[in-house]
């Protein structure tokens, strides 16, 4: 049975209930965070408590809880859920996407402050309908012919070795995937930058790459109908893949 905390209280996810005059429910006026927890380890638990206050301060909502009270209601939801591997609460369910996924581009129809991770995700949801009517699973999308990020993801590219991603901006959510891959990939001495990606650059990318919390780094193997590198997850990729699987068998809630 999954457990959650609202208001204050420990509640079955059944007898949670919102009024229907809840301003979050009628204007879309929150914000959230999704945290995956592996072997009962919450994943990257500071960064994303972090990113929460940052939001919350962005739209002039009040912390209710402190960083450490946030980690005692977080651990017990873990402690009581019947999984080891959980999202929201509920077991994590993977799509298995090793064999790479199909993108499309599409044009950044979304607000001016997307480094909120705002509940209101209408034009996010959308985009995904764009992508799916042209059988693909994301849609990277472009502000001004540059690469922001994905309609629910970040963006990543490989150039002749060199790994590159967008700068954190308002037209991007700063990952928590995102900054890890960054620190794994220099700790290793590969070289990553932060960097605007043109069309032409994105196009003719040797890899491209996809992360979220939920979905960690996936390959693109085409884009637009178009092959990319191969048409097979890159050699790059497999490594950042092993570095970041590394990462999470040692990960605790400290790291
Ligand atoms: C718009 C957007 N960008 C990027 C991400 C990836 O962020 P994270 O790695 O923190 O899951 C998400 C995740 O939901 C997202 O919705």
């Amino acid at each position: 049975m999954a457990i959650v905390y609202l208001n204050g209280e420990f509640l079955p996810l059944e007898d949670a209930r919102i009024s229907v005059l809840d301003r979050g429910f009628i204007f879309g006026d929150g914000v959230y965070e999704v945290l995956p927890v592996y072997r009962r380890q919450i994943f990257r638990l500071n960064e994303h408590l972090n990113r929460l206050d940052n939001s919350l301060t962005s739209i002039h909502m009040l912390n209710p809880l402190t960083l450490e009270q946030w980690r005692v209601v977080l651990m017990t939801l873990v402690e009581r859920c019947p999984e080891d591997n959980q999202s929201m609460c509920k077991p994590l369910i993977k799509c298995d996407y090793s064999n790479g996924i199909r993108a499309v581009t599409c044009e950044d129809i979304r607000w001016k402050w997307c480094h909120i991770k705002a509940i209101t995700l209408l034009p996010s949801v959308l985009l995904r309908y764009e992508a799916a009517e042209k059988d693909a699973t994301e849609a990277i999308l472009l502000k001004d012919d540059f690469v922001t990020e994905g309609a629910a993801s970040n963006v990543f590219i490989v150039q002749q070795g060199v790994v590159k991603t967008p700068p954190k901006d308002d037209n991007i959510l700063p990952g928590i995937t995102r900054d890890l891959v960054i620190e794994l990939l220099i700790g290793t001495g590969i070289p990553c930058r932060e960097i605007k990606i043109s069309r032409k650059e994105l196009v003719s990318a040797d890899e491209i790459w996809i992360t979220s919390s939920t979905w960690e780094i996936v390959p693109v193997i085409e884009l637009d109908g178009k092959t990319i590198g191969n048409g097979r997850p890159g050699k790059m990729w497999g490594k950042a893949m092993d570095i970041y699987q590394e990462f999470k068998k040692n990960m605790t809630v400290s790291n």
